[in-house]
């Protein structure tokens, strides 16, 4: 009887794991974990940016956020070892900020939870996914609401500086991403963790 008890237990921790209470919480703590890593690069993207317009101007700084926001990214992502991009529904650089479908998904979730009144800096989402090979890999998507100095570059297209339109029609001719106003959601920080 005794050597049984073993493998029961063993068979309770695995009940146990596959839980959904167990998940939740396994979830909750990769979000608070990846937020943790993940999340202060943004502050430092917005410093950058900041720092651009006073010494550059708003067209000079156009430039920089080009160079400047994807060098931070791939610092943080080589910290962490997980790849970071920002993404959005209405891309400006259509190379790089295209969103998947999951992306896609929370980004339009993320419009509808700010309308129905949560504060567009605290939403965010984590989520296990399984890919077409199986291999399971935890997502993190965090919202980038409009600030003010945002609408400088992302603002209505009519009151842009014009210096800032010719130089963003000339780096991004597909561009979509003006017509914000303040506390809408201009896109997310997605970051992709293995499991
Ligand atoms: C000086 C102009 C300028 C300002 C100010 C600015 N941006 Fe941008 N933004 C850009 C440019 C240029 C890009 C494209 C960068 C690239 O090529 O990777 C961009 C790209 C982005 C992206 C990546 C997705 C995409 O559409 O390419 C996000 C998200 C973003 N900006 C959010 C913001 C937020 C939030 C603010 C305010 C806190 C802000 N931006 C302020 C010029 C600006």
């Amino acid at each position: 009887m005794r050597a049984t008890y073993p493998s029961t237990v063993v068979f309770a921790l695995l009940a146990l794991s596959l839980s959904p209470l167990v998940q939740a919480q396994d979830i909750a703590a990769l979000t608070a974990d990846t937020r943790a890593k993940a999340v202060p690069v943004l502050p430092k993207i917005a410093g950058a940016m900041k720092a651009a317009v006073e010494k550059d101007g708003l067209d000079g700084a156009v430039g920089v956020c080009k160079t400047k926001s994807p060098e931070l990214l791939k610092e943080a992502s080589q910290a962490t070892g997980w790849p970071m991009r920002r993404v959005s529904l209405k891309p400006r650089n259509a190379e790089t900020a295209v969103p998947d479908a999951w992306e896609a998904r929370h980004l339009a979730d993320f419009n509808i939870r700010a309308a129905n009144g949560e504060k567009p800096e605290t939403l965010e989402v984590g989520e296990v996914v399984a890919g077409a090979d199986g291999k399971q890999t935890f997502r993190y998507l965090r919202a980038l609401p409009v600030i003010e100095v945002c609408q400088n570059c992302h603002g209505d297209a009519a009151s842009l500086k014009p210096a800032v339109t010719a130089r963003l029609a000339a780096e991004y001719p597909h561009d979509k991403a003006t017509g914000y106003s303040l506390g809408q959601i201009r896109g997310g920080l997605s970051v992709k963790r293995p499991l």
